[in-house]
């Protein structure tokens, strides 16, 4: 155990500040549920030409005054709102992330996150490490995705995808500058969600023909996006199940799908990747990737909402080259491509 440990020395251990350092970290869903509401009233929107006081912003947001002022002033407490006196509140860096379609936002990724599929699956999560499985058939009575496919839930598979796309913008600058696409005329992104991922690499090479194989429910958002980037004459997205087939490519990109699902499933994605693509054809993954443990680690606390999610779980390098090597794929590099997260660059072998 090293000091970076946090609380691990018990010879040194003061009680009082490490029950402070516990209700700290129990207020965490407590945050989030802050962040859910300064966002679903459309408060960062409301801010966006300057300060006003709670008071305006009820009134805007339709919204409790009292209620809005007390909210506000817990943001102000987190940092995502500023106080300027006078019950007035501006917006913060932090705040800006919660802004309607900016760069940049996090809106959707907060709405996702604090919505009802995620909030009732977390409510079951110590079931879930009970039984080593995501307790979803209880909780939606389905799979995460055949509940997001359900038409009542289209509103919140719609938040999802575009939750997906928020987390893409973070990476796919990294990613476009590391990877070498010029042998590649065609690039399937598997389980592309909206494509932000296959669009970005499109935008910055003029000959790449891309295509989203995705659920059918997903697939008109990814058409809608190619044609507000301009792109949709070298785009295709086509609704299909990857644990079936997947389309031929030169290039294939897996961001945040590996991590849904067991390691027998993985293999079975990237097998059929591996069927449809020419020897020497190549492969990016892109996913968190679990370090040393005992260091903070965002990565550990990804792998616990695909425990409460899904039938996945964030890996280590070690684990991921298990499951490509039973796919017949070799990781050639990898690099950091921001947020957090890893490019895996695979040949087929
Ligand atoms: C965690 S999201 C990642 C989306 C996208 N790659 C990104 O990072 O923005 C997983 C995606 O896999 C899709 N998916 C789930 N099951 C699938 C299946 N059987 N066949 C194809 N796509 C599937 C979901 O609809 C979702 O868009």
């Amino acid at each position: 155990m090293t000091d970076e440990t946090p609380g691990a020395d018990s010879a040194r251990s003061d009680p009082a500040a490490d029950a402070t350092a516990v209700m700290d970290l129990l207020a965490g869903g407590g945050i989030a549920q802050i962040l859910h509401a300064v966002t679903a009233l459309h408060i960062a929107d409301h801010l966006a030409d300057g300060a006003l006081t709670a008071e305006e912003v009820a009134e805007r947001a339709g919204s409790h005054a009292q209620a809005t002022y007390r909210l506000m002033r817990a943001a102000a407490s987190l940092g995502v709102l500023s106080y300027e006196g006078d019950r007035r509140f501006g917006l913060t860096g932090r705040g800006r992330l919660l802004r309607d379609g900016v760069p940049g936002s996090l809106r959707s990724q907060i709405l996702v996150q604090t919505g009802p599929a995620h909030w009732r699956l977390w409510g079951l999560f110590p079931e879930a490490v009970r039984h080593g499985t995501s307790q979803a058939r209880k909780a939606l009575g389905a799979d995460v995705f055949e509940y997001f496919a359900r038409p009542e839930n289209a509103e919140e598979a719609a938040l999802f995808s575009s939750a997906m796309g928020e987390m893409s913008t973070l990476v796919t600058q990294g990613v476009v500058a590391a990877v070498d696409a010029t042998d590649v005329a065609t690039v399937v992104d598997v389980g592309g969600a909206e494509g932000q991922f296959v669009l970005a690499l499109m935008a910055a090479e003029p000959r790449l023909r891309g295509q989203v194989v995705d659920l059918p429910h997903v697939v008109e958002g990814a058409r809608r996006e190619a044609e507000n980037r301009g792109l949709s004459d070298r785009f295709s997205a086509v609704a299909g199940d990857f644990f079936i087939e997947v389309p031929a490519a030169d290039l294939y990109l897996l961001k945040t799908v590996l991590h849904d699902w067991n390691d027998e499933q993985c293999t079975a994605i990237l097998r059929n990747c591996r069927s449809a693509v020419h020897d020497g054809g190549r492969a990016l993954v892109v996913e968190m990737v679990i370090g040393d443990i005992g260091k903070p680690d965002f990565a550990t606390l990804s792998d616990m909402a695909m425990l409460a999610m899904t039938n996945g779980m964030e890996r280590d390098l070690d684990e991921f080259d298990a499951i490509f090597a039973s796919a017949r794929w070799r990781r050639e590099k990898t690099y950091p491509v921001g947020g957090g997260y890893y490019g895996m660059e695979l040949v087929a072998i």
